[in-house]
């Protein structure tokens, strides 16, 4: 018995093939090009994703050396635009990434207009570029035709997930799980439904969309040819929400943090969609069996991304992982703090215009400092989130973070997350959680994998760091963090 997690990633397509006790057998990893056609804008080519997304499965498939694979799940980067053609299934721009801020001015106009509430209070989100509505809107505005040709049925709108399907079951399954669909920004998330209302104010045609399933459901059969016999694909949701099932966050109260190119921490609400008084999104963590699990999530566009920057940017490291060594170097004299809004701020500030700055430079300010001030960021911004959460809802105050990502190899990076949260942070055996928890989705459907309850008990933990800093030293760090967040602002 074999599953299929494909894992379509912001920069790479991967493929993992695990064993029904969701042991990694295989993987695959295929980076991919990012468009920059103008400043803010960030595009993929729809064309790419799908040939990488198709041959890393192909290549872990032949690497695990299986008999065959009995079911597919999918994991994706969220709320990032595909719009193609039915009869074709050829995209009719590249696809708008997450990342990409060129709706901007459309999002400033609606809040103008009074209607970020009545977003808010259906979807749970913020009026803000980051979600695929507007992207939707400037597709169909500014591609020739598309607005007719969408009206008319002829075109398809889809999160990756969807798109990833179509391409699967040669068009035979125009579908995408409650998860993607909640980053939307046209989801009802306590209806479980599209909403009509949503579709009006963003002038959305609602024969673009895709139909709704559950996390764990049938989304079809693959195509014959590709894989040489149709697979199931029965598991689908967000990387981050997929990363929360991994994490095995299944109970009200659990949260998981994921650093990747960003930082998404959810914090598992159960029932409840707890309104955020604090710039948090309310959003779906998964929907099995019919019932909505809902999470408070804090978004955060820059973490490894500020590794790459060391590395590509400044030039001061070869390789992301010469950050750890480097970091150690640094003068504890310096005080050296780095925002790296370098695609404005997310949670909870909302700030597209804002851009990144490094404060308390002096001359012997070098890489080393820089190294760690890098970390160091990723444990500030963390601590936004977890300050606005333990506001939003008191069952968050005893909350243990559960990590996962590239950067939570760096023990510096780690401990100091720890310290600056004043809270225990629990890195995992398992560091794949979120191919391991769209593989769960499917087996779970399948009826290859445990309950909930019985995969949270195999949950391993690998090492717990413990807040070492002292409260006065942890309360002076936040502070100046704070103050140099709201200099970044007032730029
Ligand atoms: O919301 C965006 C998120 O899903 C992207 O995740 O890991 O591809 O950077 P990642």
């Amino acid at each position: 018995m074999a599953i299929l997690a494909m894992d379509q990633g912001t920069t790479s397509s991967r493929a993992l093939v695990f064993s029904d006790d969701l042991q990694v057998k295989a993987r695959a990893q295929h980076e991919f090009q990012q468009h920059f056609p103008r400043s803010g804008w960030v595009e993929h080519d729809a064309d790419e994703i799908w040939t990488t997304s198709a041959g890393t499965a192909r290549a872990a498939i032949e690497k695990a050396g299986v008999p065959g694979i009995d079911a597919i799940g999918i994991t994706n980067q969220r709320e990032t635009v595909v719009i193609w053609d039915r009869k074709t299934g050829e995209a009719i721009h590249k696809a708008i990434v997450w990342q990409d801020r060129r709706t901007a001015d459309t999002c400033d106009r609606l809040r103008d207009e009074g209607v970020e509430d009545q977003v808010t209070d259906t979807t749970g989100l913020l009026l803000d570029p980051y979600f695929s509505a507007t992207k939707i809107g400037w597709l169909l505005d500014n591609v020739e035709g598309a607005r007719d040709r969408a009206k008319a049925g002829d075109l398809a709108f889809g999160t990756i997930d969807s798109f990833l399907i179509w391409k699967l079951t040669g068009g035979r399954s125009h579908v995408t799980d409650a998860t993607n669909a909640s980053r939307t920004m046209l989801y009802d998330i306590h209806r479980g439904d599209w909403s009509e209302d949503m579709l009006k104010l963003f002038n959305i045609p609602r024969e673009l969309l895709p139909e709704l399933r559950d996390s764990a459901d049938d989304f079809g059969t693959t195509r014959a040819d590709l894989f040489g016999r149709e697979i199931p694909i029965l598991g689908v949701a967000g990387d981050q929400q997929a990363a929360t099932v991994g994490q095995a966050c299944f109970q009200p109260g659990m949260m998981k943090s994921t650093y990747g190119t960003g930082c998404f921490a959810l914090l598992n609400t159960g029932d409840q969609a707890v309104r955020s008084q604090n710039r948090l999104l309310t959003t779906l963590a998964y929907r099995l069996d019919g019932k909505s699990t809902y999470a408070l999530e804090g978004s955060i566009f820059i973490a490894g991304a500020v590794v790459q920057w060391l590395r590509d940017g400044l030039k001061i490291i070869r390789e992301a992982s010469e950050t750890q060594g480097l970091s150690e170097k640094a003068d504890d004299s310096q005080q050296i703090i780095m925002v790296p809004a370098f695609t404005g701020l997310g949670a909870p500030y909302w700030k597209p215009s804002a851009r990144g700055a490094i404060f308390g430079l002096t001359r012997n300010t070098g890489p080393a400092e820089f190294a760690r001030a890098a970390l160091e960021s990723v444990g500030f911004q963390t601590r936004d989130l977890l300050e606005a959460m333990r506001a939003d809802w008191s069952r968050a105050d005893d909350a243990v973070l559960r990590v996962d990502g590239g950067m939570t190899a760096s023990e510096p990076a780690m401990q100091f997350l720890a310290d600056i949260l004043g809270a225990p942070v629990d890195r995992p055996v398992n560091t794949e959680t979120t191919a391991q928890g769209a593989a769960w989705l499917a087996g779970y459907r399948a009826g290859l994998c445990p309950s909930p309850d019985d995969y949270a008990k195999a949950w391993k933990l690998e090492r717990r760091f413990e807040p070492e800093m002292d409260d006065a030293a942890r309360d002076e760090r936040y502070s100046a963090w704070k103050r140099a967040v709201e200099a970044v602002q007032a730029v």
